[in-house]
């Protein structure tokens, strides 16, 4: 199965059930502070939705629309990230992502992210790599800018979020830029 090791600490494995429990352990976990940004991790979020979710990500590998991986920092499964579709006929895709709050600050989607560019350019041969972040979400914008990702844009009012419509700030990164942007 699917299994990449970043470094010491740090790997990516695909996201399977037999994952549920441990995924569902840490979301339940991390509910407030996860469901900030991402309204699936509603307070009513539960063992059988991460089941359900799983076996959904599983059949968008399957049917080739992208995947999701478990990040494992020390052994101890610490947050998701993925490519949540890819558009085969105009080569882009867009990554997708969350870490358990104590897991934060350490570098970890920065490097995953960075594993899966390299993936996305190199093996799957894709031309164009999407971040989208809402307006006011820093920590996650921060993310692209770091790699170097170019801002292409604000979409308006494009995501409802509990109880408001929120802007999202579109990243791109392009397979004719990474090659250098990565050395840097
Ligand atoms: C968005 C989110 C994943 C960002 O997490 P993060 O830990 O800030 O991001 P990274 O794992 O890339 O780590 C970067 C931090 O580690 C530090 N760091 C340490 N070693 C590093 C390394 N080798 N490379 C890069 N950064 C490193 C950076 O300085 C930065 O810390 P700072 O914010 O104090 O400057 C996280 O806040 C989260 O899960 N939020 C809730 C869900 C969410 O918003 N998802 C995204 C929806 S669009």
């Amino acid at each position: 199965m699917f299994y990449w090791k970043i470094d010491d600490d740090t790997e990516l494995r695909l996201l399977e059930e037999r994952h549920a429990e441990t995924a569902f352990a840490l979301i339940d976990q991390n509910r407030e502070h996860l469901w900030t940004w991402l309204p699936w991790a509603r307070p009513g979020y539960s063992l059988e939705d991460c089941q359900g979710y799983i076996k959904q990500t599983l059949q968008r590998l399957a049917d080739n629309n992208g995947f999701d991986v478990a990040i494992f920092y020390r052994g101890q499964m610490a947050g998701q990230i993925g490519y949540n579709s890819i558009d085969w006929p105009n080569r882009v895709t867009e990554i997708g992502y969350w870490l358990g709050a104590t897991f934060q600050g350490k570098g970890l989607i920065t490097v995953a992210c960075r594993a899966l560019l390299d993936h996305a350019f190199y093996e799957l041969k894709l031309n164009r790599v999407e971040i989208r972040c809402a307006v006011e979400n820093s920590r996650s914008r921060a993310v692209p800018e770091r790699l170097g990702f170019r801002q292409d844009g604000i979409l308006r009012q494009v995501e409802w979020l509990h109880d408001r419509f929120v802007d999202l700030v579109v990243y791109s990164m392009l397979a004719g830029e990474w090659p250098h942007l990565r050395q840097s």
